[in-house]
């Protein structure tokens, strides 16, 4: 029996792109409610060609789901998670609401689908620059085990959700038109022709919630509890597709052609490295894939067996829908849904 979906959160950049790849995946549903606010309340999407009304989220509409998709905000999930728990249904949630309780999965099915098996009705998907650096890290460590991870994001605008995006165009249009370029409602400062190191609200140790977030996440999902493991995340200015500068150190000599073996036979990640020929994943090169790419693999000469990489992939395919959507069907598969 196919379940009843529902997506909370479906008005979103998330959301629409979930539309796209769960028609393009042909994922099984026997009925498909889009939820959101009251605001969006009426409005049509399209679904594999087929238009469906939006409607406001209701305890009826989310309790009556075998499977719920959420991609809204924090005060969404803790609000939904609860029902969908006592209705014995499961919900797969982007946000970070939930994603370091201790029984809920945060999963990138990839890496770590073995910890579906013991979720209690909530599944969490990771921070979408955590996705892909967790890919590159878990095939990496088969070579040799991982002792510090030191990381830059160069995160697109997209990450903060459909306002952001709009945003960004607007400053755009005004620069290209010669014309004043309107004050920042989203971001604390310009977007367009800038970059900012802010992403997600401080914390006190100076680190943002975000670097907490990949920090932690990461731990979580490798299950290596003591990884040191530092960030600094920046939001620049392209639309969709997160990157990332990362320095691993190793605790013994990790070759790079055995590192390159690994990040080939890795599930999900793609190696694209030939500098020679100007190749190395860039946003707009790696854009509507599923896959995560990694490229620019080299020696750090500045410590005992470490490397750097550079690492990117669509925050709204790998980084959300796309892995949303794995983890359903690998859900199915175990028959834990
Ligand atoms: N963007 C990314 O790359 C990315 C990656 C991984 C995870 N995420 C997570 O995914 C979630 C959505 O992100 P987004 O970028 O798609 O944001 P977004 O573009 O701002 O969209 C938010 C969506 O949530 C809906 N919503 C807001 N409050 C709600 C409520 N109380 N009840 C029901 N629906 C509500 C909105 O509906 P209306 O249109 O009616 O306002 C809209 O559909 C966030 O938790 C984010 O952290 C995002």
């Amino acid at each position: 029996m196919e379940p009843k979906v529902a997506v909370i959160g479906a008005t979103g950049a998330v959301g629409d792109v979930f539309l796209r790849v769960a028609a393009e995946r042909k994922f099984p549903m026997s009925e498909l409610r889009l939820l959101a606010t009251a605001r969006s309340a009426g409005k049509q999407l399209t679904y594999a060609g087929r238009k469906i009304a939006v409607e406001e989220t209701t305890e009826a509409a989310v309790a009556g789901a075998d499977l719920v998709f959420c991609s809204a905000t924090s005060e969404a999930s803790r609000r939904w998670g609860p029902v969908v728990r006592a209705a014995r249904h499961v919900m797969i949630d982007d946000g970070s609401a939930y994603r370091m309780e201790p029984n809920v999965p945060l999963v990138i099915p990839e890496v770590n689908g073995d910890d579906l098996d013991w979720h209690e009705g909530i599944v969490s998907i990771p921070n979408c620059t955590t996705t892909p650096l967790a890919m590159a890290l878990h095939a990496m460590r088969r070579v040799a085990p991982l002792r510090r991870v030191v990381a830059a994001t160069y995160q697109a605008v997209s990450g903060t959700g459909a306002a952001a995006v709009e945003e960004l165009r607007s400053q755009l249009r005004a620069f290209g038109a010669g014309a004043e370029i309107p004050a920042p409602g989203v971001y604390p400062h310009q977007i367009a022709l800038n970059v900012i190191p802010h992403v997600d609200s401080f914390e006190e140790d100076g680190f943002t919630k975000e670097e907490a977030k990949m920090r932690n996440e990461t731990r979580k999902i490798l299950h290596e509890p003591e990884l040191r493991f530092a960030a600094t995340c920046v939001r620049v200015p392209t639309m969709v597709g997160h990157a990332e500068a990362v320095h691993v150190e190793f605790e013994r000599e990790a070759p790079l052609d055995a590192l390159r073996e690994a990040l080939r036979a890795q599930p999900g990640l793609e190696l694209m490295d030939d500098p020679a020929r100007n190749l190395y994943p860039t946003p707009l090169n790696t854009a509507d894939d599923d896959r995560a790419f990694v490229g620019r693999l080299r020696v750090d000469p500045s410590v005992d067996h470490g490397v750097v990489f550079w690492c990117v992939s669509d925050n709204l395919r790998k980084g959300a829908a796309t892995n949303a959507i794995q983890i359903a069907e690998e859900l199915i598969r175990r028959g834990k849904l």
